[in-house]
């Protein structure tokens, strides 16, 4: 397997995206085994974008519990519709939270947090089985650009391991 994964220095975010996909699949090839891809995608996301915090929860009955992650340790269990990653599974979109501040009910794993990202990961019949949570130490991080990349990483993650 590849060793590492290569990033244009001073690329745009987009082209980042564009070019960890594929290399994010190759990495991933056929394996089905949920820890070991989730395992490996938190990692490939987070050394790509230099977050402070980026991580699985799965969803058992109705929480989220941590799953695969890389940054600080972080809250366990978030119950459906606790903190913006509760929001998610209880709303079924991605969300993005420029001021972690001003949305009320986040919960601070980690004072640094100022930004996060949010996104579902679903199986086949489209029921969210896990969410993606990416952190950052600084305010506006993520966008739109951040929403559709995710979105589409995270579908493809759904489709190999769920
Ligand atoms: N801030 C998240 C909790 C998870 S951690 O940040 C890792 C939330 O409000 O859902």
């Amino acid at each position: 397997m590849a060793e590492s994964i290569f990033l244009t220095e001073g690329a745009t975010k987009a082209e980042r995206y564009e070019q960890l996909i594929p290399q994010l699949k190759t990495l991933i090839g056929d394996d089905t085994h949920q820890t070991a891809v989730l395992s490996n995608c938190a990692s490939a996301i987070h050394f790509a974008f230099d977050s402070l915090w980026t991580g699985f929860y799965t969803v058992e009955g109705d929480e989220l519990v941590l799953g695969p992650f890389q940054g600080p340790i972080a809250c366990m269990r978030i119950k459906i519709g606790k903190g913006v990653s509760g929001a998610v599974l209880a709303n079924g979109e991605t969300l993005v939270v420029p001021d972690v501040d001003a949305f009320p009910g986040h919960i601070a794993c980690s004072s640094d947090s100022r930004s996060e990202i949010v996104v579902p990961v679903r199986d086949a019949a489209g029921e969210i089985r896990a969410v993606l949570d990416v952190d950052s130490a600084s305010l506006g991080t993520f966008d739109d650009t951040d929403r559709a990349y995710l979105e589409t990483i995270c579908d493809w993650i759904g489709a190999q391991i769920f």
